[in-house]
Order: structure tokens, then C-alpha cells, then sequence
């Protein structure tokens, strides 16, 4: 190809491009404008899976809100591009990311947004979200058409200091059979992050209705040996291990409750206790999905649905 025609061609694409951002902006607007109805949305956060038991807990999460919310339009979005790309692959299914999810709905004349985080810490990954969320609702309050009348972001499970004895109670509740006559372990992901701190914090409030519950994190603190020393001192024989992550996936069937030797499941095995793994993801279990539907209320603020 020449360089003249090469340009030409260059110029086209770019004429065509203007005018579809043009076609999207005035069609977007025009949308909005033509109902000029208020429109409700909410949009699920999740990290992702590619495992099918992974899915099912992001499933039990929406199905969980669409009850709470029947009126109101629920969509899924995640954060993690490897696992996007993945289920794309795989299973030819797309998923979008926080941004693109919520630009779609901007463009479809939502005028309302409740996005729920299903982080279980605020770390790197809520900040981000936080990132985004913020951005849209900067662009309305510059007076604009774009973004969204109202956008709202839920809080993690695990923000502050209610939020502590809420989910020790919560989980206690849950695995009281399980706490009655040997330890549960709830294993986190844990983080570099600053946020890691919460799960020292939540092992406290856990330690407040029993001695039997303990908290460890695969990449954070406590790590396995704070919770093998915390462990040892008392006369448990039996260990429940549960993940405490939204999803059990990756990493439940694996660095949990996998059979390889440095799972979590074999190095206590090794100690002599008698381990049993559970593979249900937080976003399984009734009360945390309760959790989520409070945090998500919360984050409608006084938005009359
Ligand atoms: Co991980």
C-alpha cells in the first residue's frame, strides 16, 4: 500500500470513528431524554471465577439480590481480566469489567446505580473499584448529561467496627456444629495490603464467642503458623477448614483443601488433627448473602426505589 492511500484510508477509519462516538453520545442522551424516567440499576462486583463452583456462589450472590431487589434490573460485572478472558475463551460467554458494565448501562439511560462490592477487605482491588465508581459520579457533578443521576458503592463485608462482630456472629452462627466439638478455621486470602488488618481484627471478635474459631490467610496475616501456634494450645483433635473468600475456588480446592502436601488441609493432617475441608464460598451462605443486601441498602442511601 502506498502512503498516500494508506493515509486516505486512515482518514476514513478516523471520520467513521467520529461519527460512531457521535451517533453514541446523541443516542445515548437522546435515550435518556426521550423517557425522561428514572432507571434503576445495580451491578454486582466480583473478582471472578472460571470454576464452575466458584460460579455458583457468584450466582447465589445475584440470585440473593434479585430477591431483595425484584423490580430492579441486577448485572455482573468483574475485576479480574485473566478470568474474563478465560470464561471468553472457554465458554464463550463475555463478562465485563466495572467501567465497561457501567458505561453500557450509561449509554442504556440508567439513571440510578447501586453498585454492590463483594470484597470481603477494602484493599487494592476495592480502591480500584472505589476509582471508578468515583468517576462516573464525577462526570455528573460537573454539571453534564453523562454518567448517572445517583451511583452509590457498597462497603466491603469488612469495613469497620460493627462490621467485625456482625460477621463473627454471622459465621459462628453458621458453623456452630462444626465449632462445637473441634476448631473451624476460616482461611482468608489476606494481602500486602494495610487492609490485611481486618482479619487479625475479625480472629478478636471470633475469640469473643469462642475459643474454637480462628482466622488464617493464605498471603497475609495470621499465616498458617499463627494459626498452627493459636491451634495448638488448645485441645482440639478435629479442624474444619472454611474459606472465607466470596467464592470457592482456586484456591479452596487447592491451597485449602487440595491434596497437595502444602495445603493447608496436609500440614494440618501432618500435625495429627483430623481435617475436614469445606468448599463453599461466603457468597453461599444465607446470612453473608444478608450481609451483602445490608451493605447494598446502605449503599442506595435515601434513593426511594
Ligand atoms: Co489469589
Amino acid at each position: 500500500m502506498s502512503s498516500v492511500s494508506f493515509m486516505r484510508v486512515k482518514s476514513l477509519i478516523g471520520a467513521l470513528v467520529a461519527m460512531f462516538v457521535l451517533w453514541g453520545a446523541l443516542g445515548g442522551s437522546a435515550m435518556a431524554e426521550e423517557t425522561g424516567e428514572a432507571k434503576h440499576g445495580i451491578l454486582i462486583v466480583a473478582f471472578g471465577s472460571s470454576v464452575p463452583e466458584g460460579q455458583e456462589a457468584i450466582s447465589a450472590v445475584e440470585n440473593a439480590v434479585k430477591r431483595a431487589w425484584p423490580d430492579t434490573e441486577v448485572r455482573v460485572a468483574f475485576t479480574s481480566r485473566i478470568i474474563m478472558r478465560k470464561i471468553a475463551r472457554e465458554q464463550n460467554r463475555v463478562i465485563d469489567e466495572p467501567a465497561v458494565a457501567l458505561a453500557k448501562m450509561a449509554y442504556e439511560g440508567f439513571t440510578h446505580v447501586a453498585v454492590l462490592s463483594t470484597h470481603i477487605i477494602p484493599g487494592a482491588e476495592y480502591q480500584d473499584l472505589e476509582a471508578v465508581v468515583d468517576g462516573f459520579r464525577s462526570m455528573h457533578s460537573r454539571g453534564t448529561k453523562a454518567g448517572f443521576t445517583y451511583i452509590g458503592l457498597s462497603l466491603p463485608l469488612l469495613s469497620n467496627a460493627n462490621d467485625f462482630e456482625r460477621m463473627a456472629k454471622t459465621l459462628t452462627e453458621s458453623y456452630s456444629n462444626e465449632g462445637r466439638d473441634g476448631a473451624v478455621i476460616f482461611v482468608g486470602h489476606g494481602t500486602h495490603h494495610f487492609s490485611d488488618a481486618a482479619y487479625s481484627a475479625l480472629q478478636m471478635a471470633l475469640w469473643r464467642v469462642s475459643p474454637n474459631f480462628f482466622v488464617g490467610t493464605i498471603e497475609g496475616m495470621p499465616s498458617y503458623d499463627d494459626v498452627l501456634a493459636q491451634l495448638r494450645k488448645t485441645r482440639n483433635k478435629k479442624v474444619t477448614l472454611v474459606p472465607a473468600m466470596l467464592v470457592a475456588g482456586d484456591h479452596a480446592q487447592n491451597d485449602i483443601g487440595g491434596g497437595e502436601d502444602d495445603s493447608w488441609r496436609s500440614m494440618l493432617s501432618k500435625e495429627g488433627y483430623g481435617v475436614t475441608p469445606k468448599f463453599q464460598g461466603l457468597g453461599q451462605v444465607g446470612a453473608v448473602q444478608k450481609l451483602l443486601i445490608d451493605k447494598l441498602r446502605e449503599a442506595w442511601g435515601d434513593q426511594a426505589l
